[in-house]
């Protein structure tokens, strides 16, 4: 379906399941894709982004790219005339909700009504999930720590957004409150990248919002546990949570490339 075109991947940051399953979906469909890391364009300070977007726009046909400032990726969207993906920003995590969505989608049969528990910091991962699941009528439950919670107004953005589409939203501090009842436990890092320096600060806060089986407890008897990963074992989930028979992490990883061709195809075909 994609003979002969070429995707630009632009990593700022490291990644395995992005990386891997954009590369390996565009051979699936007949393309190709080229890296290009961190050391290889320096975005934004060989040459601007707007620059970049110009150049590789005559030489592929999109581009993907994950970058710490999200408004470098709308900048390269702004600026290319080829389709941009955001493949991960400091904000957002759009392709991972597409994963995530499809995993939930294949679990339950539908996405309406599911409640999907998302325990931990209130990061770009949680807002795109929360994003999705809201327009599709998810019931969503955050239970994220004073001061790492989505702010008043991204809570009412998304409480509009799931109410519109028959879902709902809501936030506690208190994770037990959350997960009660939760079809979906949902975790992802207490320390994203770029945060490296808070890690100390950031573990005894998050302590209390680690996911293991005494709080899996208080979830749907068949609940399923999800985490985009990578994952930090014996910190935001234990082994025996991740490696449980109720864990669909690595279904949910190979996703990625299922809902990536998805895109790809919608975008380029
Ligand atoms: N979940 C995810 O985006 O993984 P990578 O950082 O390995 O791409
Ligand atoms: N929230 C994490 C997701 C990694 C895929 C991060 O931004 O590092």
């Amino acid at each position: 379906m994609l003979r002969g075109k070429t995707l630009a991947m632009i990593f700022q940051k490291p990644s395995l399941r992005t990386r891997v399953s954009f590369d390996v979906g565009m051979q699936h469909l007949g393309g190709s894709a080229i890296m290009l890391g961190p050391d290889e364009i320096g975005l934004g300070k060989r040459e601007s982004v707007a620059d970049t977007a110009r150049t590789l726009s005559g030489y592929v046909q999109a581009i993907m790219a994950r970058v710490f400032a999200h408004q470098d990726v709308l900048s390269l969207a702004d600026n290319a005339s080829v389709p941009v993906i955001n493949g991960l920003s400091d904000t957002q995590h759009p392709c991972q909700a597409m994963a995530d969505m499809l995993t939930i989608l294949e679990h339950f049969g539908r996405i309406e009504g599911v409640q999907i528990a998302y325990v931990g910091d209130s990061n770009n991962v949680a807002v795109s999930l929360a994003q999705a699941a809201a327009h599709l009528g998810g019931h969503v439950r955050i239970a994220s720590p004073p001061g790492y919670m989505f702010s008043e107004e991204t809570l009412s953005a998304l409480d509009e957004m799931a109410r519109k589409h028959g879902g709902s939203l809501a936030a506690f501090y208190d994770p037990v409150e959350a997960v009660r009842g939760a079809q979906v436990i949902y975790t992802d890092t207490w320390v994203s990248m770029g945060q490296e320096a808070e890690t100390a600060i950031r573990r005894p806060i998050f302590q209390p919002y680690q996911v293991n089986r005494d709080l899996v407890r208080h979830a749907d008897r068949d609940a399923i546990i999800m985490h985009c990963l990578p994952a930090h074992r014996g910190q935001e989930i234990t082994d025996d949570v991740a490696d449980s028979p109720q864990s669909v992490i690595f279904r949910q990883a190979e996703n990625r490339l299922h809902a990536q061709k998805a895109i790809l195809v919608t975008l380029l075909q």
